[in-house]
């Protein structure tokens, strides 16, 4: 996990937030190639749920809803974790930590200071609060969404009168949530303010199972897509008095982080909780065909970006002997190729090496690079995962070719120049 956390920091993935003035605990910031990475993991998604498929739509909306979406959802009553609290230190721990862990559970002293002990759970409440207007009283409370599932909801009808779906349907939205998490850390694992990728699909109820099924499966195709290292994701069925509130059966899809095994990603059975409490009048939808009108049952598969971003990193991350390869899927990789010029100090090496650079950009994610030497160029590039390196090489200049490097198998081949494009985008596309 340091290992991570260093190149991330050094490579600009990822830095501490705030840094210059002491940071401020467990956020962070995506740095150039952070960015690019968490672009490409959000693209991937919507492209393979939504553009892909006929029966699901997606929306972006408002961060912070109207309070009331909070009472109906049953947010503001119940989404907290209980809490334990140091009598000495006051350091404050989530039960389920302390929990699991019956030596911590038995004797109960702080794990932090191991002399204060611990108190009685209390509950915790999670949901971010913060005031809309000037003035701080209570009529002007809101909050910002702790999922992005709830707009799902709150715009069912909208949704479904301007884009006349018919079951099942899905409703797809990718966007920040914020929770006030009493123990965030663990990197980007576990913090205050975070990105979920969230599809609300809405079935009869009778095709639960099935759906439900066919959910999970969707998931751990995606997570191949994206590159995770499936000998480390285990489904969890969680058992039933830990159910959250609204749910009848979830899957905790798990990973094994250094750090333990650990949620990445949920599956709920949300049956028509959340549709029932914003529509209480009146179903919301009508059976086109039968004129039935009914509470559509609900199938959740809702994935952290960030969390994403870091199994992909921990299963891309490998050493070869003193090399680091970051072995990122093709698609997700910041920069899909370098271009280097085998001198830098031939000139006519360099002006063609920089034409065969300015013709991809715009095309592909394309770097640049002719500090030292070419070992240390393709080092460089593999620690930070592209896929392609190209050189221009004096052969170059006679035969209008270049060598294209793989990451993976170190192997070259020449490639003309008026094919490089094509080339690379079947490789990383195609593949
Ligand atoms: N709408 C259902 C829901 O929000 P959840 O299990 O609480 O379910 C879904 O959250 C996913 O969001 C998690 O599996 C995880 O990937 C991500 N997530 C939740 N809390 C997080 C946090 N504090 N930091 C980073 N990611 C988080």
């Amino acid at each position: 996990m340091d290992k991570i956390v260093s190149l991330a920091k050094r490579r600009g993935f990822i830095f501490p937030g705030s840094e210059i003035y002491g940071g401020l605990a467990n956020s962070w910031d995506y740095g150039p190639l952070g960015v690019e990475i968490k672009n490409s993991i959000k693209k991937s998604w919507w492209e393979r749920f939504v553009h892909r498929r006929s029966d699901m739509v997606g929306i972006d909306a408002a961060l912070i809803m109207n309070p009331k979406v909070w009472e109906k959802s049953g947010h503001l009553a119940n989404f907290s974790d209980p809490l334990l609290e140091c009598n000495k230190c006051h350091s404050r721990f989530r039960a389920d930590e302390i929990a699991h862990d019956p030596v911590k559970q038995g004797d109960r002293i702080c794990p932090s200071c191991k002399v204060g002990k611990l108190g009685d759970p209390r509950k915790f409440n999670l949901m971010f609060k913060t005031f809309i207007g000037p003035a701080e009283e209570a009529t002007n409370i809101a909050y910002f969404r702790p999922e992005t599932a709830q707009a799902m909801f709150v715009d069912f009808k909208n949704v479904l009168d301007t884009s006349r779906k018919r079951l099942p349907f899905g409703i797809a939205q990718i966007g920040k949530a914020f929770r006030n998490e009493i123990t965030p850390g663990n990197f980007i694992f576990r913090t205050r303010e975070f990105e979920q990728m969230e599809i609300e699909y809405f079935i009869r109820p009778e095709n639960w199972e099935k759906e439900f099924e066919y959910w999970l499966n969707e998931m751990h195709g995606w997570m191949k897509e994206v590159g995770i290292d499936m000998s480390k994701v285990h489904d969890h069925d969680i058992a039933k008095d830990e159910l959250a509130h609204y749910s009848k059966r979830t899957v905790d899809i798990e990973f094994d982080y250094p750090f333990g095994t650990k949620e990445l990603y949920g599956l709920a059975y949300r049956t028509d909780f959340d549709l029932k409490n914003h529509f209480p009048d009146k179903p919301p939808y009508k059976d086109p065909e039968t004129n039935e009108e009914f509470y559509p049952h609900v199938i959740e598969p809702s994935l952290g970006v960030d969390r994403t971003l870091l199994a992909v990193l921990l299963s891309a991350y490998s050493e070869e002997g003193d090399r680091v390869v970051l072995k990122l899927a093709p698609r997700l990789a910041p920069y899909k190729a370098a271009v280097f010029p085998l001198l830098a100090n031939k000139p006519e090496l360099v002006s063609l090496a920089r034409k065969v650079y300015e013709g991809l950009l715009g095309k592909l994610m394309v770097a640049w690079d002719d500090r030292g030497n070419i070992g240390k160029r393709y080092y460089a590039q593999d620690e930070i995962g592209t896929p392609y390196c190209i050189t221009v090489d004096f052969d170059s200049l006679e035969k209008g070719d270049v060598t294209v490097r793989d990451r993976d198998t170190a192997k070259q081949e020449r490639i003309p120049i008026q094919d490089l494009q094509n080339f690379i985008l079947d490789k990383i596309y195609k593949s």
